[in-house]
């Protein structure tokens, strides 16, 4: 008898946890959504009015404030941050923990496997980090993060002025360029 309801503990302890990683799992794939399509929309309309330039001015100098605005947004418990392995802003460089998750999609791409949609990552607080993968998905990615070469003399200049150590160039199509990390603290 205790045995059966030792087991039956467990078999609950496991379905209420992966309940509650689905569901952190699902509000953090929302909050993704919402933030992606808020950035490519400004990114978009920016260089639609003034061309790439306007464009590229507008990352270098508003998108980060744009992403601390968005976390305002957000319940006090949620954050989310971009980093990459290969950074631009200085600011953007993961932290050891999510380095390895980072590198991690970098095996997984090199591996000619297809990456998962998202890695989550739990740390011994318990609190989650929900990592997405970001990738040079669009041919505009390559207009700011392709072949130096192949990128606008203006908007490499600006980009050199305002980032000495970049090294968010020479990106190809469909390479991991970082990832957006949502982490969700346990209340
Ligand atoms: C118009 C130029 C431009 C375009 C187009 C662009 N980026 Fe960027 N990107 C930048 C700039 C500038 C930064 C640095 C912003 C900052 O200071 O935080 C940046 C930063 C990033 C970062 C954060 C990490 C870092 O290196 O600082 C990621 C991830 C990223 N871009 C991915 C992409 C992807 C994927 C695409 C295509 C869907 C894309 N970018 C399109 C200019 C651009």
């Amino acid at each position: 008898m205790k045995a059966l309801l030792l087991a039956l503990f467990i078999c609950e302890a496991v379905v209420a946890n992966v309940t509650v990683k689905d569901s952190i799992i699902q509000e953090a794939t929302a909050v993704y959504h919402k933030f992606h399509e808020m950035l490519s929309q400004k990114v978009k309309s920016q260089i639609s009015q003034g061309g790439l330039y306007k464009g590229a001015e507008f990352c270098a100098n508003e998108s980060f404030e744009n992403i601390k605005e968005f976390n305002k947004t957000l319940a006090d418990n949620v954050s989310l941050k971009r980093v990459s392995l290969k950074n631009r802003n200085p600011n953007s460089y993961p932290q050891d923990d999510e380095r390895k998750i980072l590198e991690a999609f970098d095996l997984i791409e090199k591996s000619n496997a297809y990456l998962p949609s998202e890695i989550v990552q739990m740390n011994e607080e318990g609190d989650y980090k929900i990592y997405f993968p970001s990738t040079m998905s669009s041919k505009s990615c390559k207009s700011c993060h392709g072949a130096k070469k192949g990128v606008n003399e203006e908007v490499y200049e600006l980009f050199k002025s305002k980032y000495p150590n970049d090294k968010a160039f020479d990106f190809v199509s469909g390479q991991v360029r970082g990832a957006v990390i949502i982490t969700v603290k346990q209340k």
